[in-house]
């Protein structure tokens, strides 16, 4: 297990109190709390290095460019790749997958093409895709997931030989399962079929070792938000031979090559898809909180997380009355466990956990699709990071034992 007492004293949210009790944050799903190093950053960065980047001539410009451009070499050596060209800065995960529907969808897709996505997806990347197709013209198909979360990989075979599929992009670990999926297995698929591949690594690049170059997709998609870094800062990670193919997806300063009355041409890639003055405190910020990630190494990130989900199904799964959707067990799957409380609500349990200072997500967790296989509305979801301990998940189960003697369930 991690030094948590150490780590915790890096985070000065994790020393205040929620309704009177130490708080007990597990909606690190949602989003990640922040260590001093990346809080000091930002306000570093406006009282010492604040300027616009790639337009002054002035040493302050230069110094806030230079900043800017070595959080993306950090970037790009923490997910495996090897050329800063290949990361575009967004403003989240959302955006960065807007910015590939349209971008792609205007540069390669046409009528009667087909993206493919999971039925278990975040919505950020579903409802890109169908808002593109609108314009574009091209078809969402959905592979079928198993009740666990998983994909089902007889129908994600079928579906990539059988339809015209262009573009694939799936989630690379789930938000209301946990489950972390085979990319492995349908990356020859993909590369028969001569299909891009796009993977939502929101889930995935904050927990464990990720690395472009062993998984053999095309384009990566992150928000800094998730892992440390402050709120305001994403990431799209492509293979430049693509970048370069592509059409910009926002118009602006900062991205063309030349601007006439009525057309324009663009600047190279990254440039081109950073339309506007980008997020630059927020972009230095997350290269801080790269440091702090890749100083633990995300190995040691990955099985601290593993052996508290372990231990946290087997407490939650000595409760009667509590179901637990997605897996059961610890085959490939992260530190997202969904559940719920036979006859209550999912927002009550999280309401209740709160009174005890217990941070808990519920709701459809942006995953409606999700929810239907599972057969509900909503969930309950604990989600775990570097600074959750053993105590944390025995706080929690004492919550769940409450509201049940609250609601008066007997199993
Ligand atoms: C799998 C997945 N994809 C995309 C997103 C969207 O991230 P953001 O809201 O930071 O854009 C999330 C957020 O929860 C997510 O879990």
């Amino acid at each position: 297990m991690l030094d948590t007492k150490h780590i915790k004293s890096n985070f000065p949210i994790l020393k205040t109190k929620s309704n009177g009790y130490s708080l007990v944050y597990l909606d690190n799903a949602s989003t990640t709390q922040k260590p001093k190093a990346v809080i000091e950053s930002i306000s570093n960065f406006y009282r010492k290095d604040n300027a616009n980047v790639h337009r002054g001539v002035y040493s302050l410009s230069e110094q806030a460019t230079a900043k800017y451009e070595e959080a993306k070499e950090k970037v790009v050596r923490f997910i495996g790749a090897k050329d800063a060209k290949e990361i575009i800065f967004t403003k989240n995960a959302t955006e960065g997958l807007n910015l590939l529907a349209f971008s792609l969808g205007k540069t390669f897709l046409k009528k009667g093409d087909v993206v493919l996505v999971s039925g278990g997806e975040h919505h950020s990347n579903l409802v890109p895709w169908q808002l593109a197709s609108q314009i574009f013209g091209f078809t969402v198909e959905a592979v079928k997931m198993t009740v666990e979360g998983r994909w089902d990989l007889g129908d994600f075979q079928n579906k990539i030989k059988t339809l015209p599929v262009k573009i694939v992009s799936v989630a690379h670990a789930s938000n209301s399962s946990g489950v972390i999926h085979p990319v492995e297995k349908i990356v020859p698929w993909i590369r028969e079929k001569k299909a891009l591949l796009i993977l939502d690594g929101a889930q995935s690049v904050p927990h464990m070792p990720v690395s472009v170059a062993r998984l053999g997709c095309d384009f990566l998609v992150f928000s800094g938000h998730k892992m440390l870094g402050p709120t305001g800062i994403g990431v799209v990670w492509g293979k430049k031979d693509l970048l370069l193919q592509m059409e910009p997806y926002q118009g602006g300063g900062g991205m063309i090559r030349e601007v006439h009355l009525t057309e324009s041409t663009w600047a190279d890639v990254p440039e081109r898809f950073e339309a506007g003055t980008p997020p630059i405190a927020e972009a230095v910020a997350l290269g801080v909180a790269v440091d702090y990630l890749s100083a633990i190494g995300m190995g040691a990130v990955f099985e601290h997380e593993k052996q508290l989900t372990e231990y946290a199904l087997g407490e939650i799964q000595k409760i009667s009355g509590v179901e637990i959707y997605g897996p059961m067990d610890m085959i490939s799957r992260g530190g997202i466990i969904s559940f719920g409380i036979r006859g209550v609500h999912p927002h009550d349990i999280a309401t209740i956990c709160d009174t005890f200072g217990i941070a808990i997500r519920a709701g459809h967790h942006c995953s409606q699709s999700m929810m239907g296989v599972w057969k509900t509305e909503a969930t309950a979801r604990v989600s775990f990071y570097i600074y959750n301990t053993e105590k944390d998940v025995d706080e929690l189960i004492k919550a769940i034992g409450k509201v049940k003697r609250v609601f008066q369930i007997k199993n």
